[in-house]
């Protein structure tokens, strides 16, 4: 069976397809590499010996998606193509409100039109937005988020729950991301960020390669039992395992379901550095610096859905992420780069 990945040469996008392909099915790549590498592709086939099909295009762009559903039978789309930097979102903000929707739309009308109705959607805990309080449940109201970068994920959300009320074949599971670490335990796939990165995992990773000379650990005076930001931390194999789960779900389901994906558990910045440096045995330099405006002092998931509706749970824990997250840096020092 056919399962199409929008942004699927991505971070995320790169392990679900290594998933989706051991779980047997065929997977088809559409990704336009403005924040991926075509390196991604041989790497995939390196670790599963099966080559996806491949289509460098925009997917905002319908004449170019229209052909890939003209050439495959597809059964189910997961989207995860969009612009996901939340500092640049608060920048340019209608860079992120045209991407992120337009590529949103386009994949949805063309899966009407081809009459595709499984569709998985990468979307993240930050619809939670500030106001509801930690364990995040599905059933809580969704809040208003803290940058646009987040408003797109509300805005998505939304527009997916009003296709599947209008269309009664339609299938829709929202992932309701927390915070992937790690990469594959081959090495071969991981986290490549553009230049400076925003998120802890690649930032620790840089330092511990060189690359950085210290991390800021942004605020020591969360309510929090070390004063450090509070996040729930999930290895992005076990993320990528969520969503084979959750293409079989919306294949044999209708309607929409928002679904967390995380591990129940929360870790504090020094938690995460010292399982990093436990994991590596490297010392990373750190300096405590403000609070990063938007940030919220505790989140973590409710996993109980997942594991309800989807009998999945995350099997990794902190220091196989970081051990992991290691493993792909020291031996990618530039990413994907030469
Ligand atoms: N942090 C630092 N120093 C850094 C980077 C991060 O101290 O250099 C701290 C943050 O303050 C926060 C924690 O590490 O307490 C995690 O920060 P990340 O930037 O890694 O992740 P966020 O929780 O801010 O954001 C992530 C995703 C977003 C998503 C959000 C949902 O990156 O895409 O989770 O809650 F919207």
């Amino acid at each position: 069976m056919s399962v199409l990945l929008t942004g699927g040469a991505g971070f995320i996008g790169s392990h679900t397809a290594v998933a989706m392909i051991e779980a047997g099915y065929d997977v088809i790549i559409a990704d336009d590499l403005s924040n991926s590498s075509l390196k991604v592709i041989d790497r995939i086939e390196a670790i599963t010996g099966t080559r996806p099909a491949f289509y460098r295009i925009d997917v905002a762009d319908r004449a170019a998606l229209e052909p890939v559903f003209q050439s495959n039978r597809i059964e189910g789309v997961i989207h995860f193509a969009g612009f996901k930097s939340v500092p640049e979102s608060t920048r340019i903000p209608l860079k992120y409100y045209r991407n992120n929707l337009d590529t949103a739309l386009t994949v949805l009308e063309v899966m009407e039109d081809y009459d595709c109705s499984a569709f998985v959607f990468s979307s993240s805990a930050t619809v939670y937005g500030e106001t509801n309080e930690a364990p995040f449940v599905e059933t809580m109201p969704t809040g208003s988020a803290t940058n646009p970068y987040g408003t797109t994920k509300l805005m998505i959300e939304q527009i997916v729950m009003d296709a599947c009320k209008a269309n009664e074949k339609l299938s829709a599971v929202l992932l309701r991301y927390f915070n992937p670490i790690g990469a594959h335990p081959s090495g071969l796939i991981g986290e490549a960020p553009n230049g400076i990165p925003n998120n802890l995992m690649p930032y620790i990773t840089q330092v511990a390669v060189g690359q950085r000379d210290h991390l800021s650990v942004y605020g020591d005076d969360y309510p929090t039992p070390d004063g450090t930001g509070v996040r729930d931390y999930i290895h992005v194999v076990d993320l990528a395992e969520g969503h084979v789960k959750a293409m079989d779900y919306a294949l044999r389901h209708t309607g929409a379901e928002p679904i967390n994906l995380g591990t129940g558990q929360g870790s504090s910045v020094l938690d995460v550095v010292t399982a990093f440096e436990e994991a590596s045995g490297i010392p990373i330099k750190r300096e405590i610096v403000a609070r990063r405006p938007g940030d919220i002092a505790v989140c973590y998931a409710d996993a109980s859905k997942a594991k309800r509706l989807l009998n999945w749970e995350a099997k990794y824990d902190l220091r196989d992420m970081c051990a992991h997250s290691w493993n792909w840096q020291k031996n990618n020092p530039k990413g994907y780069d030469d």
